[in-house]
């Protein structure tokens, strides 16, 4: 029996999921809502014009088109319990519901699940006034970083050197309102230093499968400087995980499938660990409720398993009889992004791709395709070139090989992606 698939999102991530999906000889049509200009051109994928955060479209869509399941990659939909609305009308759907995602939409309710089962991570207060927030500061000269409690499109996060620099945050928090009621409570905690590791896992509720390591480049300019943007590239595996392998699996994984099976949720889904080493020991920075972006577009490339059947194993609960299997080679993701990124996107502008070397795969994020067939800019982070390589230097290699056969008008990207894979640096 053949299936028919509904994603939900439009970034690099849906489309290195629809690709992979298409992979499976379980499915045989695929639906992206709404997709994007590489959405559009994967095989037995067809773009559907209906945004992220309308339930009632979505439904309906997958009642009529007979959907046997769909897939959420962005948070938001997941935030606001599109899992839940899909289950209330018996519609089969990969991702955790409302409750569960508060491990990504509340950093109140994420910190506090970890503090309860004692999984390794910053030390921390929880206020909900500035005066409190910063006296709190001035008592703790270890409390540098401070997070506002709700989704914050990544911006949510100030990690200060010195005191002024955590007034500053709480003025903008509290009094200039800046993030709304995201920022009605804040986290304030220890700040840690070392690698950051990203750990995706996969989730039936009771079985926990990690995938491989992988870790992402969050600053706009090359040598980590600029303002931090949604990802200007990645690379997996991380070549020091080896090293934190067993420690990770001792103090994060096992506590965490223990802290999930004791929750009164039932997770199910992807979630994502961010994972810091801070004196040889692995902490959790946060969670995500969902796929990372770019690093997915790094992992999925190097994944043999079908994915269609372990996202049906997550939802029927039978993730213990599941396991991975990946190629050997590391791959590396530069993200191109319009030169005015991550203030103002691009929209329109032409793109053409030339012939690329073997071992590339472009996934597209801000595209569109025109009535023609041409490819137009469309965001802030516009394609996504991921190369393999049989190490990391050799794949970014191939990627920025690649890229010299890419172009748009006021195209950008790092120099440096993976660059300094091997040292296990801090991004
Ligand atoms: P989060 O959304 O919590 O992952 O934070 C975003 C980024 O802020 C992380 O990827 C880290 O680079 C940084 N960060 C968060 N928490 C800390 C911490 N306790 N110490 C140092 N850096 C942190
Ligand atoms: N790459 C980090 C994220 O997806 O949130």
């Amino acid at each position: 029996m053949t299936r028919q698939i509904l994603v939900i999102g439009s970034g690099g991530r849906e489309h290195a999921i629809c690709w992979k999906l298409a992979q499976s000889a379980h499915v045989d049509k695929i639906y992206c809502a709404p997709g994007n200009g590489g959405t559009a051109q994967t095989a037995k994928t067809e773009n559907v014009a209906i945004p992220v955060m309308d339930f009632k479209a979505l439904i309906a869509f997958a009642k009529k088109h007979k959907i046997d399941m769909t897939v959420v990659g962005p948070d938001n939909p997941l935030a606001e319990g599109i899992v839940d609305a899909f289950e209330a009308e018996s519609l089969r759907i990969f991702g955790p519901t409302r409750q569960a995602a508060q491990l990504e939409s509340s950093k109140v309710f994420a910190k506090q699940f970890m503090a309860q089962h004692k999984l390794p991570t910053a030390r921390f207060g929880v206020f909900d006034t500035k005066k409190t927030a910063l006296a709190f500061c001035k008592a703790n000269d270890w409390a540098r970083v401070i997070k506002v409690d709700g989704l914050a499109l990544g911006k949510g996060v100030y990690v200060c050197d010195t005191l002024p620099e955590c007034e500053t945050a709480l003025v903008e928090i509290f009094q200039a309102k800046r993030f709304g009621t995201a920022g009605a409570q804040v986290i304030i905690e220890e700040r840690l230093y070392g690698p950051e590791i990203s750990l995706m896992i996969l989730s039936d509720g009771k079985t926990l499968l990690p995938f491989a390591s992988s870790q992402d480049y969050k600053r706009r300019l090359d040598g980590n400087k600029g303002p931090n943007t949604g990802g200007m590239g990645a690379f997996s595996p991380v070549p020091c995980y080896p090293d934190y392998q067993w420690a990770i699996h001792e103090k994060i994984l096992e506590p965490l499938q223990k802290a999930l099976q004791e929750a009164d949720f039932t997770y199910k889904g992807v979630l994502y660990a961010g994972l810091l080493i801070h004196d040889h020991q692995p902490y959790l920075l946060e969670f995500n409720a969902r796929f990372g972006d770019p690093e997915t577009q790094c992992l999925l490339p190097r994944l043999e398993t079908d994915l269609f059947e372990l996202f049906e194993a997550c939802i029927d609960g039978m993730l213990d009889r599941q396991q991975l299997t990946w190629i050997h080679e590391t791959c590396a993701c530069v993200v191109l992004v319009a030169n005015t990124y991550p203030e103002t996107g691009s929209s329109g502008k032409y793109i053409t791709i030339g012939k690329l070397p073997e071992d590339v795969t472009v996934f597209h994020a801000g595209t569109s395709q025109n009535e023609q067939g041409d490819l137009l800019t469309n965001g802030g982070r516009i394609l996504n070139v991921v190369a393999k390589g049989m190490s990391s230097d050799h794949a970014v290699h191939q990627a920025y090989e690649a890229i010299s056969h890419i172009a748009f008008e006021g195209m950008a990207y790092r120099k440096d992606i993976a660059r300094d894979a091997s040292l296990c640096l801090s991004y």
